[in-house]
Parts: C-alpha cells; sequence; structure tokens
C-alpha cells in the first residue's frame, strides 16, 4: 500500500509541493484548503497528468480533514504569505490562529502523523504546532533549513562556476534573515569555501542568502517563493517515506541542544522514517554560538508575543 500525505494549503507553496510529491509516485496525496472547489480542482488537474508523467498515485482535494485520516505524514503550507514590505514576523497573529486551528484537526484524523510545517514565520509557526499537537518532538519540525542552505549553494555555485551538486552548507538557527551559516562546515568538492574565495564574497553570499526570500517577494511582487521551498519539502518528504535517514537542517524543538531549551530552531537532524531520529550536534565557536543566541532570542520574542496572545484569548473567552 502507498504512503499518505497530506498537504495543507493548496496555495502556490502547497499545490507546488503536491505536484512534486505526487510525482513521486510512491504516496498518495490529499490537498486541503478553506476556498471552496480549489483543492478538487488542482488535485484533479494534477491527478490527470499521472497517464503523462507515469504517476499511478492518487491525489484528490477536499476543504474537510476527514479525507486526510491516517496520513503518514501532513505538511502545513496554509496561512498567508508575505507581501512586499511585509515582514514574516507581521504574519505571526494571522498564521497563529491558522496553524493551530489546521493542527488540531490533523491530529484528530491522524494522531500517529508526522508534522512538516512550512508556514511562516517558520520557527514559531513549528513551535506553535508543536504544542497544539501534544506529539513527541520527533515528530513535528518545520521546512527552513534545506530552502536557506540551497539558495546559499546556488550562490556559492555561480560565484566558483562549479556544479551545485558539490556545493554542501550548513546553516543553523531561524529562517531566513536569522540564519546562522557555519561557513567553516560549507564545502565546494569537500573544500571550505573560505579555502576557494575572499572573505568578501563570503560574507557578500551569505548576506544574499539570507535575504533570499525578501529577493523573491520584491520581485514577484504579489506572493512569495514557491519553487525552491516546494523542491525542499518534497526532499524532506522523500527523505521520511523512503526512511533515507538523510542529514538536512530542520526546524526542530530543542531541549538543551545548542545551549537551546524549550524552543523550536533550525538544526541540522537525521530525517527518516521516524522524523526526526537524531540532533546532530557540533561545538560552535564563541562567534557561532552568539549569533545563534541572537537568532534564538528572536525566534523566542515571537514565541513570547503568541503566548501572551494565546492569554489574552483565554480571557477574552
Ligand atoms: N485552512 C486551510 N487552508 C488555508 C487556511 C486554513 N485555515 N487559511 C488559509 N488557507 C490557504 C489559502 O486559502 C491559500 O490557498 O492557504 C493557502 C496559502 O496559499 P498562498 O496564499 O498562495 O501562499 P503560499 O505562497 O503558498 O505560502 C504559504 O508558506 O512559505 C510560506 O510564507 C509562506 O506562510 C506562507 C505559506
Amino acid at each position: 500500500m502507498r504512503k499518505k500525505v497530506t498537504v495543507v494549503g493548496a496555495g502556490n507553496v502547497g499545490a507546488t509541493a503536491a505536484q512534486r510529491i505526487h510525482e513521486l509516485g510512491y504516496a498518495d496525496v490529499v490537498l486541503v484548503d478553506i476556498v471552496q472547489d480549489l483543492p478538487q480542482g488542482k488535485a484533479l488537474d494534477m491527478l490527470e497528468s499521472g497517464p503523462v508523467i507515469g504517476s499511478d498515485a492518487l491525489i484528490t482535494g477536499s476543504n474537510g480533514y476527514e479525507e486526510t485520516a491516517n496520513s503518514d505524514l501532513v505538511i502545513i503550507t496554509a496561512g498567508i504569505a508575505r507581501r512586499p514590505g511585509m515582514s514574516r514576523d507581521d504574519l505571526l497573529l494571522t498564521n497563529m490562529k491558522i496553524i493551530g486551528s489546521v493542527t488540531a484537526e490533523v491530529v484528530k484524523y491522524s494522531p500517529d502523523c508526522l508534522i512538516m510545517v512550512v508556514s511562516n514565520p517558520l520557527d514559531a509557526m513549528c513551535h506553535h504546532a508543536y504544542e497544539v499537537s501534544g506529539f513527541p518532538k520527533n515528530r513535528v519540525f518545520g521546512m527552513a533549513g534545506v530552502l536557506d542552505t540551497a539558495r546559499f549553494r546556488t550562490f556559492i555555485a555561480q560565484e566558483l562556476d562549479v556544479s551545485v551538486e558539490d556545493v554542501q552548507a550548513y546553516v543553523l538557527g531561524g529562517h531566513g534573515d536569522d540564519m546562522v551559516p557555519l561557513v567553516r562546515y560549507t564545502t565546494a568538492g569537500g573544500i571550505p569555501i573560505t579555502e576557494l574565495m575572499p572573505q568578501e564574497a563570503v560574507d557578500r553570499l551569505v548576506t544574499r542568502a539570507r535575504q533570499g526570500g525578501g529577493e523573491i517577494v520584491a520581485l514577484l511582487k504579489a506572493g512569495s517563493a514557491y519553487y525552491a521551498p516546494s523542491a525542499a519539502i518534497a526532499q524532506m518528504t522523500e527523505a521520511i517515506l523512503l526512511d533515507k535517514k538523510r542529514i538536512l537542517p530542520c526546524c526542530v524543538y530543542l531541549e538543551g541542544q545548542y545551549g537551546i531549551d524549550g524552543l523550536c530552531m533550525g538544526v541540522p537532524v537525521k530525517l527518516g522514517g521516524g522524523g526526526v531520529e537524531e540532533v546532530i550536534e557540533i561545538t560552535l565557536t564563541p562567534e557561532e554560538q552568539a549569533m545563534l543566541d541572537r537568532s534564538a532570542a528572536s525566534v523566542r520574542e515571537l514565541v513570547d508575543v503568541m503566548r501572551k496572545n494565546q492569554d489574552g484569548d483565554a480571557k477574552a473567552g
């Protein structure tokens, strides 16, 4: 029997991710959205691509959660996307309400699933989904680091005029502007990039990677990136469904690792059939630790805002 993957949110990121997963061919997909007929229409269109691309996987759309029952993996992309001039943090409270209600439905119908959070601001949304789900920490994680490293790897490969396949990057911390690149572990063909380009170039590429999401938003004008994000989602999905145990940077709930306690942050993990099977820890230099601590502080600020808002909601209710 094929595995079952639910994608919540049939917008740019969700629909493109659903398409990529359907095209892999080894998982049935349910696409969910609140907009009437939208997920049904997109799913039927993708299903009808099956004979051409050679995928026998099923893909269906729904406005409810019954059809999602017993999913192995649920990917949450619902929410509003960033508009020009809007920071990820502006999205906080709107997306928090959406992610909270979606997570509660998901858990009701798929109590044993893994949850991959994609909606922004990513680290805070992952934290919220983790708390609302009540799942163990290996079963709730966020997609951010694979995208951030993909952007960084693209720019490094361009700069060095080498294959993207030979460039590996290592990042920690919050998504995007807050990412902490570990340049000494970022390599081309196994060689640290600091050996291959001047510091000025390293700094320039780090800055561009950190602002990579904003660069796309400014160009698209309406909406944010979705081709690279959906590719990152598909890679993580494959690592899980095929139990590949890949080492990928993911956002996970930390309990003391890297000196961070009780917060979801991006770290390298072993990702396989059990979700986050291990957090991989290395010793940081004082400078790297300071950058990571700053990143953690800004995620914690968002989590505190969410907490105050929940308390407010509880009092008002
Ligand atoms: N339940 C299900 N779907 C919802 C809900 C909800 N409660 N609220 C909104 N949606 C749907 C919208 O109807 C829309 O189809 O989520 C979809 C979001 O799609 P887009 O607006 O196209 O946004 P997208 O570019 O896909 O980004 C989604 O991913 O990368 C992040 O920052 C991005 O948080 C954003 C998310």
